[in-house]
């Protein structure tokens, strides 16, 4: 595989050989030479703690070097270099490109102007696709991923990694279920080739009925940089909090998960129960993204 740019890629049988690597990888299993001597660009053009750094500790974990660009405002896209130079030059001094940008689409473009293998780290409301294999992963790791209800909560509509989850989950025998505030719904087209994808999608709009329905529920924050204006942001801000209260009523073996920065959607007391995964899943990204390079560079 050269370029890791959207799940859409990925068949059925791709994604679970990438699983099960990862799985032997969290099991010791692996080369801590295998890229010793590789080199992965880190291009991050939005913030990020997760991606980067587990990134980082995957090419470090297999013997492999990073240069990070340092963001945008310690590099020269400040003077005004476009993205299509960035990465020809970056080309040039690395084996392997990880880019997050705001806009969508940023990604598939690195890939044509790149003569190096890209992996999107995230493009605006696109797709997140390392995300989604950690995801699928950490559920994985508490139930087949056959035969379950998943639920997706919160900003749905520029919610890259609810996008890529739900594309993913088309692949396996899930019914997806959705609530989102007013307005932060998933987009139409995209609800549309879901399925057409053959996935069943209940649309709920009450968190008590929805909590009730699941095996999972994946939580999303609402992403303030996407909205035109901080009034925008506000209006929706702050409706819906996942509290212990809320998952006493939730099944005995639903997991909740959250690709994380939560802000105020997930009540910290829910930390403590077992239904709470998401450092697990932040933790999870070593192993995925280990597998992801070996993929690209291995
Ligand atoms: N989940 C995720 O993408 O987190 P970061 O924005 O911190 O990378």
């Amino acid at each position: 595989r050269q370029h890791i740019i959207s799940i859409k890629e990925f068949e059925k049988k791709d994604i679970d050989a990438l699983l099960d690597r990862a799985e032997a990888i969290d099991q010791g299993d692996y080369d801590p030479k295998a890229l010793e001597d590789k080199i992965l660009g880190v291009l991050f053009f939005e913030p990020s703690t997760r991606t980067r750094m587990s990134f980082e500790a995957a090419m470090a974990r297999l013997g492999g070097a990073s240069i990070d660009m340092g963001g945008v405002e310690a590099s020269s896209v400040v003077k005004g270099e476009t993205l299509a130079d960035t990465i020809r030059v970056v080309s040039g001094y690395a084996d392997a490109i990880v880019l997050r940008h705001p806009r969508e689409g940023a990604a598939q473009l690195a890939s044509e102007f790149a003569s190096v293998p890209v992996l999107n780290a995230g493009d605006g409301a696109g797709q997140h696709p390392s995300q989604t294999l950690i995801d699928l992963y950490t559920i994985r790791q508490a139930m087949p991923l056959e035969g379950i209800d998943v639920g997706l909560l919160g900003d749905l509509r520029y919610g890259r990694t609810a996008h890529s989850l739900a594309y993913a989950l088309t692949q396996y025998d899930v019914t997806i279920h959705t609530l989102a505030p007013e307005g932060l719904e998933m987009p139409p087209n995209v609800v549309e080739e879901l399925r057409e994808r053959g996935v069943e999608i209940v649309v709920h709009d009450e968190i008590g009925e929805f909590t009730r329905a699941l095996d999972v529920m994946y939580v999303t924050r609402i992403q303030r940089e996407r909205f035109p204006d901080s009034a925008s942001y506000y209006a929706v801000a702050s409706s819906y909090r996942v509290t212990p209260e809320l998952l006493a009523e939730a099944r005995e073996r639903m997991i909740v998960l959250h690709p994380l920065p939560r802000v105020d959607e997930i009540d910290p007391r829910v930390d403590a129960l077992p239904h709470a995964k998401y450092f697990q899943q932040a933790r999870n990204g070593v192993p995925i993204r280990m597998a992801l390079l070996l993929e690209v560079m291995g």
